[in-house]
């Protein structure tokens, strides 16, 4: 996109002898007041090279520059050279820009030859899928495009919870109850009955308990019985898990899971006594993190058996080595901000210079309005089920509002999961919040079907022009054609939005945020409508009718690409 202050600094430097047009582009300013323009000049600096008091240049500069086509108008305030950029010409170099970026407006190839890791979603094996996971799920695959976006390459990591103690539990409870059929035709559910019955029955039968602890130790040796049973549950959840993946579509390139370290911790462990990080405590062996205001990282337990961090470990080196990261990041729910300062800080204690480059993507806690989740207790509120109510919630709608009865199947999927998957993205993702089905699903709030409805709507208009006049735009009209329909105010206030696309998408990445992306593409949604709403677009007039037709076509390619950042489909009609 069209850097104004470098423009700005190339126009002053034809008139100012002894500086380097980088030089003056730094004191490129933007005025807090707007009537100060859009840009300023202060000529303090150039007083002692041109032998000059400063609102003498200032005068001067003015008069130089100002018939430059850049700008609207160039006044010099005292020892300011105040600059409005012509509206006409910025208005152009954006629609120029979008209309030829296509797919691609907002890309940018600064990570090129940079690799970046999203570990996400990494739900627990023979637990349920819930909507507690749909966060970590939605953020990550959000996290994923942006970097892919920027030109990053990306691995995208399920670090499934495949294993620990629950395992012993599980296998323990279904030899006891379970059968292979029940489990097939519904793995989860089954599973997660199996484990709640063991913690039932565990309180008043200690001889579950010892069960249990044999049967992950059995596993832990890796003993034929408990792997394959393990492997088989491991299978069963899989397929289930993947099913609500396609629904949202997404996908990852490496599932390998907490079990894939086991072989890879006793030289982990190897390590750490060797660089004498461990130390015994109450037959555990820890790392003391207290000169670092942390708990004890707990490495193994007193029986022996790993645990989730000694884990993490493997995991971290094995990422580095694998895939040379510059930057390896985790969406972990904030519960774990403790684990990972833990994790990290041994990382830094072990002299992996990398671990800096090791990042805690957190966020907040999602509640029913019917209260908290608690899988022990089998009170549980599927994803998979989350999403199927979203379709035929948004099917009602649809129907309602007279859609097309052969778009309605489509529509209903397409709108549906786009709604959830919006309002995970729409608001800073470490705030808590309340899943609210209305909020949701409303069509003129600052919603998922609001924007997709725009999307469309965008569509439709170019379809009319199209049909009625015959009407296409691409990049090309966008270089020639007369502008001066598309300055209005609304018209303004979209354009200066599509311009700001690209910057957002950097800050988002930068920051981690998608929301910051969401939140641009309601704006742009928002002030297509105000355009939409204030002038009529189809008008007679050619000129005026092209002009607008290029603002929509700009203003939908961008909501196109701000939804397909997040994850998100952009239908045509609806
Ligand atoms: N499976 C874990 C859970 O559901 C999340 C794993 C997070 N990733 C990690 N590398 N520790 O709580």
């Amino acid at each position: 996109m069209i850097n104004f202050r470098k423009e700005i600094a190339d126009i002053i430097s034809q008139y100012v002898e002894g500086m380097e047009p980088a030089e003056i582009e730094q004191l490129v300013e933007v005025p807090a007041d707007t009537s100060h323009g859009d840009y300023a000049f202060p000529c303090f600096r150039l007083a002692k090279l041109l032998r000059k008091a400063p609102p003498l240049i200032a005068a001067e500069l003015a008069e130089k520059i100002s018939g430059a086509p850049l700008f609207e108008k160039v006044e010099a305030v005292n020892a300011f050279l105040n600059m409005f950029i012509s509206k006409e010409f910025f208005t152009r170099s954006v629609l120029e820009e979008a209309m030829a970026a296509g797919d691609g407006y907002g890309r940018s190839d600064e990570g090129a030859g940079k690799t970046v890791i999203v570990e996400f979603s990494s739900p627990n094996i023979a637990k349920p899928f819930h909507i507690g996971h749909i966060r970590t799920t939605v953020i990550g695959n959000a996290l994923y495009k942006l970097f892919d976006f920027l030109g990053y390459k990306v691995i995208r990591m399920n670090h499934l919870g495949d294993y620990g103690t629950q395992f012993g539990k599980i296998i323990a409870a279904y030899r006891r109850w379970g059968n292979r059929e029940e489990v097939e035709a519904n793995p989860i559910s089954t599973l997660l009955a199996l484990y709640v019955r063991f913690h039932e029955e565990e309180k008043n039968d200690p001889a579950l308990t010892e069960e249990a602890r044999e049967a992950f130790a059995a596993l832990e040796r890796g003993e034929k019985a408990e792997k394959d049973l393990w492997q088989w549950i491991r299978d069963e959840s899989l397929k289930e898990f993947k099913r609500v993946y396609d629904m949202m579509d997404i996908d990852f390139d490496d599932w390998s899971g907490e079990s894939f370290y086991t072989d890879k911790m006793p030289a982990v462990i190897e390590e750490l006594k060797e660089k004498g990080l461990l130390k015994e405590s109450q037959g555990a062996q820890i790392v003391d993190l207290e000169p670092y205001g942390l708990t004890p990282a707990i490495i193994t337990k007193s029986d022996g058996t790993s645990i989730y961090l000694t884990r993490d470990l493997a995991s971290a080196i094995y990422r580095k080595n694998t895939y040379d990261f510059d930057k390896s990041i985790y969406v972990v729910a904030s519960q774990q901000d403790l684990h990972f300062k833990q994790l990290f800080k041994v990382l830094e204690l072990m002299g992996y210079e990398w671990a800096k480059d090791c990042v805690h993507v957190n966020f907040g806690m999602v509640s029913l309005p019917e209260g908290t989740l608690s899988t022990r207790k089998g009170r549980v509120v599927f994803l998979e089920d989350v999403l199927k109510t979203a379709v035929s919630k948004t099917r009602e709608i649809v129907t309602e509002k007279g859609v097309n009865a052969d778009l309605i199947d489509e529509t209903s999927k397409v709108v549906g999961i786009g709604a959830v998957m919006f309002n995970e993205l729409s608001s800073g993702r470490i705030k808590d919040y309340v899943f609210d089905w209305d909020e949701i699903l409303n069509f003129d709030g600052e919603t998922g079907p609001y924007v997709q409805y725009t999307h469309a709507r965008c569509a439709s208009v170019l379809r009319n022009a199209a049909e009625k006049f015959g009407d296409t735009v691409d990049a090309k009209t966008a270089e020639n054609a007369d502008l001066s329909p598309v300055l209005t105010p609304a018209a303004y206030e979209l354009s200066k939005l599509i311009y700001a696309f690209p910057a957002a998408v950097k800050d988002a990445a930068d920051k981690y945020e998608p929301s910051i992306v969401t939140r641009h593409t309601v704006k742009v949604a928002q002030a297509f409508n105000k355009f939409y709403h204030d002038e009529h677009i189809l008008v007679d007039d050619g000129t005026e009718r092209r002009a607008k037709l290029l603002l929509t076509s700009a203003a939908m390619q961008t909501i196109k690409n701000g939804l397909g950042l997040l994850g998100i489909k952009a239908p045509e009609r609806m």
